[in-house]
C-alpha cells in the first residue's frame, strides 16, 4: 500500500517535472510534494500509523524516495537555468557589424558666427577684444555715459535691478568706461556681450540680447576716421558694394551722434520687401565720445577724441541670414542652426 503510494508520488513528479519549463512552476512542484502540505510529507505524518517492526523500512523507502525527487529536482533546475541562460545570451548578442551609434557634433550659433566675423573684421583692422561685466554699476551703465539719475535714456533702458546701485547692464556701452578707466591710451577695441532690458518678448525683443560696442580714443580721431571705419566695416560684413549713409541721432555719451544705415544687400538700394521698400537697413548707433564722458573717466578731451559705435548682434545675424523672427535664435533647435 505505502509502496505503490511512493511509487505514484514519483511517477507523477517525474512526469510533472518533464513537463515545465520555468524555475517558477518546480518550484510549485516541489511544494506540492516535499512542502508542509506536500504528498510526501503526508505520508511521513502517516507513520504512526505503520506498526511498529516495519517503521524502519518504511522509513528507509520514505527516504529514499524523497531523495531521488529531490534529486530529480535538482538535476531539473539545473537543466532549467541553463537554458534560461543560453535564451538571454542569445538575446543579448551584440552585433559587432551593425554601425556605431553616431556622436552628433553640435553647430556654432548664428550669434556666435556672425561675432567671429565680426571680431575677424575689427581686428584685421588692429581693434582688440575685451569684455566687461553682465553685473554691473549703475556708475558705468548710466552715470559715467552721460545719463545721470531722471534722464529720459534710463527709462527707455528698464532693467533688472540687484539693488538701487547694482543692476544687469542694458548697454556694452559700460565697457567704454572700464576701457578708458584702464588709462591706455589710444584705446582701439571692441566688447562683445550679454545685455539685458524689461523688455517682452517677440519677433523683434528679447529681455537678453547681444551688443557688440566699439571704442576707439587717440590723438587727432575725427568723424571721418568713424566713417571710414565703419564703411569698411560694413563692406566687409555685407559685400563690396555696400554703401552706408549717416542720419543724425542722439545718444547721450556721443557728441554728434548718428545712426548708420547700409544700402539693402538684397535689392542694392533700389526697394524690396527685405528692406521694406526703403532701399536702407539701419544698422548700428555711432557718434564722437562726449567731452564729458572723457572728462569723468580722467582723460582730458581737450588732447584726446575718440569715436564709439554699438551693434546688435543678433540684428546681424538676422539680417546676414535673412532670418525673421529673433525667437528662433534662442530655441536653440539643432535643425534650425545647422543652416547657418
Ligand atoms: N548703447 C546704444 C544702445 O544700446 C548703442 C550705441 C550708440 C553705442 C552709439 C555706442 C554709440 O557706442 O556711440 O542703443
Amino acid at each position: 500500500m505505502m509502496m505503490e503510494q511512493l511509487e505514484k508520488i514519483r511517477e507523477e513528479a517525474r512526469r510533472q517535472i518533464e513537463e515545465i519549463d520555468s524555475l517558477e512552476k518546480l518550484n510549485e512542484i516541489r511544494v506540492s510534494i516535499l512542502g508542509k502540505k506536500g504528498t510526501l510529507t503526508g505520508i511521513l505524518k502517516g507513520m504512526k500509523d505503520v506498526p511498529k517492526e516495519e517503521r524502519p523500512k518504511v522509513g528507509q523507502m520514505v527516504n529514499e524516495a524523497r531523495e531521488q525527487i529531490e534529486s530529480t529536482i535538482a538535476a531539473a533546475q539545473k537543466s532549467i537555468e541553463r537554458k534560461v541562460l543560453e535564451e538571454r545570451l542569445k538575446k543579448e548578442k551584440i552585433d559587432v557589424t551593425l554601425p556605431a551609434r553616431r556622436f552628433e557634433p553640435g553647430h556654432s550659433h548664428p550669434n556666435i558666427v556672425a561675432l567671429r566675423e565680426l571680431e575677424r573684421i575689427f581686428v584685421g583692422m588692429g581693434y582688440e577684444v575685451m569684455e566687461g561685466p553682465e553685473i554691473e554699476k549703475d556708475y558705468y551703465n548710466f552715470e559715467a555715459l552721460n545719463i545721470p539719475d531722471g534722464h529720459p535714456a534710463k527709462d527707455e533702458q528698464d532693467t533688472f535691478y540687484i539693488n538701487g546701485d547694482i543692476l544687469l547692464r542694458t548697454q556694452t556701452s559700460s565697457t567704454q568706461i572700464h576701457a578708458m578707466e584702464s588709462g591706455r591710451i589710444p584705446i582701439r577695441m571692441i566688447a562683445p556681450g550679454r545685455v539685458y532690458r524689461s523688455d517682452a518678448v517677440d519677433a523683434t525683443h528679447s529681455p537678453t540680447f547681444h551688443q557688440v560696442e566699439g571704442l576707439v580714443v587717440d590723438k587727432g580721431i575725427t568723424f571721418a576716421d568713424l566713417k571710414g571705419t565703419l564703411a569698411e566695416f560694413a563692406r566687409q560684413l555685407f559685400g563690396e558694394d555696400t554703401k552706408v549713409r549717416f542720419r543724425p541721432h542722439h545718444f547721450p555719451f556721443t557728441e554728434p551722434s548718428a545712426e548708420m544705415d547700409v544700402s539693402c544687400f538684397k535689392c542694392g538700394g533700389k526697394g524690396c520687401s527685405f528692406c521694406k521698400g526703403e532701399g536702407w537697413i539701419e544698422i548700428l548707433g555711432c557718434g564722437m565720445v562726449h567731452p564729458h564722458v572723457f572728462e569723468m573717466s580722467g582723460i582730458d578731451p581737450e588732447e584726446y577724441t575718440g569715436f564709439a559705435f554699438g551693434v546688435g548682434l543678433e540684428r546681424i545675424a538676422l539680417l546676414k541670414y535673412g532670418i525673421d523672427d529673433m525667437r528662433l535664435l534662442y530655441e536653440n533647435d539643432i535643425r534650425f542652426l545647422k543652416q547657418f
